[in-house]
C-alpha cells in the first residue's frame, strides 16, 4: 500500500452532519488516502458535551472541547457548528493558524462572507463549502468553477429541504403543518432552531451564497427580500391543487435586464408553480436549482437538500479537495 502522508483533520460540531462526517472519515480512511493522496487523521471533534447522545457512535477519545488547541494543530479545519458564534472565532482562528476550512455554515458565509474569504486571501487558505447550499447537490463548485467563464442570468429553484418537505406532505398526503413539521425534524431536516427555515432565512441565507458566487459581488442576507412559508395554511394549499398549482418555497437570484444588467435581484418567497412544471415534480427534502447562463443556456441540478449523511458527503469531497491542496503545495 502507497506510504501517505498525514494530515490532521479537526472536526467542529458533532451534530446530524457532523456525526456522519466523523463517521466516514473513519470508515473510509484508506479510500479517502487514496483519493486524496493523504492519510486524513481525525484529530479531535470540538463539542459542546461529550455525553450528550449522537446519530453515529463516535470514539469517546476523540471528543474534546478544548477548540484552541484542537485548532492549533490542525491542517484541515471542518465547521459544522452552524450558527455565528463561536463558528466565526473558531474559523478567524484557523484560517490564521494556515489550516484551510470546510464549512457548511451558510449563516456564517451569509452574513461574515468577506471577513472570512478576506482573512483566507490573508495567509493563501481555502475555504470550501459545497455543503452550505443544497446539501449532497454539487451547485457551488459548478457556480465557481465549471461556469466560471459564463455569464449567469438568473439561478432559481428550491433550495430548503425542510419546508418542501412541510409543503409537499401537506399537499400530497394531507398532513397538518406540525405533524410534517415533527416528522421533517426527525429526518434531521430542520435547523436546531426550526424558525430559520419556516420564516425563509435557511433558504435566504443560501440565496445569498449563490448570487455572491454567480454575480462575482458579495451579497448579504441583508439583501435578501424574504418571506417564509409560516403563513401558508392547508386551506391555501387545497386551493392551488383545485386551480392546477403546487406551492413552492422558491430562491430567485437575477440580474434585472438580463445577461447585460449589473442590477441584481434576489428574492425567497413561496410561489404557486404549475403542476407540469419540473419544480412541482421536487418532492420530499429535494431540493432543485436551475441555472440560466448566457452561453451555456438552461442548467439543472437536483437530488437531496437536507440530510446528515447527503451533507456529509459533499463535506467530504471538500475535505478531499483540500487534502490534494496541501499536497500539491508541498
Ligand atoms: N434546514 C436545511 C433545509 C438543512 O431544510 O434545507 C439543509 O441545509
Amino acid at each position: 500500500m502507497t506510504e501517505h502522508r498525514t494530515l490532521r483533520v479537526a472536526l467542529l460540531g458533532a451534530g446530524s452532519v457532523g456525526s456522519q462526517v466523523a463517521r466516514l472519515l473513519l470508515a473510509h480512511a484508506d479510500d479517502l488516502a487514496e483519493r486524496s493522496g493523504a492519510r486524513l487523521e481525525l484529530a479531535g471533534i470540538l463539542v459542546r458535551n461529550p455525553d450528550a447522545p449522537r446519530d453515529a457512535e463516535l470514539p469517546r477519545e476523540l471528543l474534546t472541547t478544548d477548540a484552541e488547541a484542537l485548532i492549533l494543530g490542525a491542517d484541515i479545519v471542518i465547521e459544522l457548528m452552524g450558527g455565528i458564534e463561536p463558528a466565526r472565532t473558531h474559523v478567524l482562528a484557523a484560517l490564521r493558524s494556515g489550516a484551510d476550512v470546510v464549512t457548511g455554515n451558510k449563516a456564517l458565509l451569509a452574513t461574515h462572507g468577506a471577513e472570512i474569504f478576506e482573512a483566507a486571501d490573508q495567509v493563501g487558505a481555502s475555504v470550501s463549502y459545497e455543503a452550505a447550499v443544497a446539501a449532497a447537490i454539487p451547485i457551488i463548485r459548478p457556480l465557481r468553477d465549471s461556469l466560471a467563464g459564463d455569464r449567469i442570468v438568473r439561478i432559481f429553484g428550491i433550495v430548503n429541504g425542510s419546508t418542501n418537505f412541510i409543503l409537499d406532505s401537506m399537499d400530497r398526503e394531507g398532513l397538518a403543518a406540525e405533524d410534517a413539521q415533527r416528522i421533517a425534524t426527525e429526518l434531521g431536516y430542520l435547523e436546531a432552531d426550526p424558525t430559520l427555515d419556516l420564516e425563509g432565512y435557511d433558504a435566504a441565507q443560501k440565496a445569498a451564497i449563490l448570487a455572491s458566487l454567480a454575480f462575482h459581488t458579495q451579497v448579504s442576507i441583508e439583501d435578501v427580500h424574504r418571506q417564509g412559508i409560516e403563513s401558508v395554511t392547508a386551506g391555501m394549499i387545497a386551493d392551488a391543487r383545485r386551480a392546477g398549482y403546487v406551492i413552492k418555497l422558491l430562491a430567485i437570484c437575477e440580474r434585472l435586464g438580463g445577461a447585460e444588467g449589473d442590477e441584481i435581484s434576489v428574492r425567497v418567497y413561496p410561489a404557486l408553480i404549475d403542476r407540469d412544471h419540473p419544480l412541482a415534480s421536487v418532492h420530499g427534502g429535494n431540493n432543485a436549482v436551475f441555472v440560466e447562463a448566457e452561453a451555456a443556456g438552461p442548467l439543472m441540478f437536483y437530488g437531496a437538500g437536507a440530510g446528515g449523511a447527503q451533507t456529509a458527503s459533499a463535506v467530504l469531497g471538500d475535505v478531499v479537495s483540500a487534502a490534494r491542496r496541501h499536497i500539491a503545495g508541498g
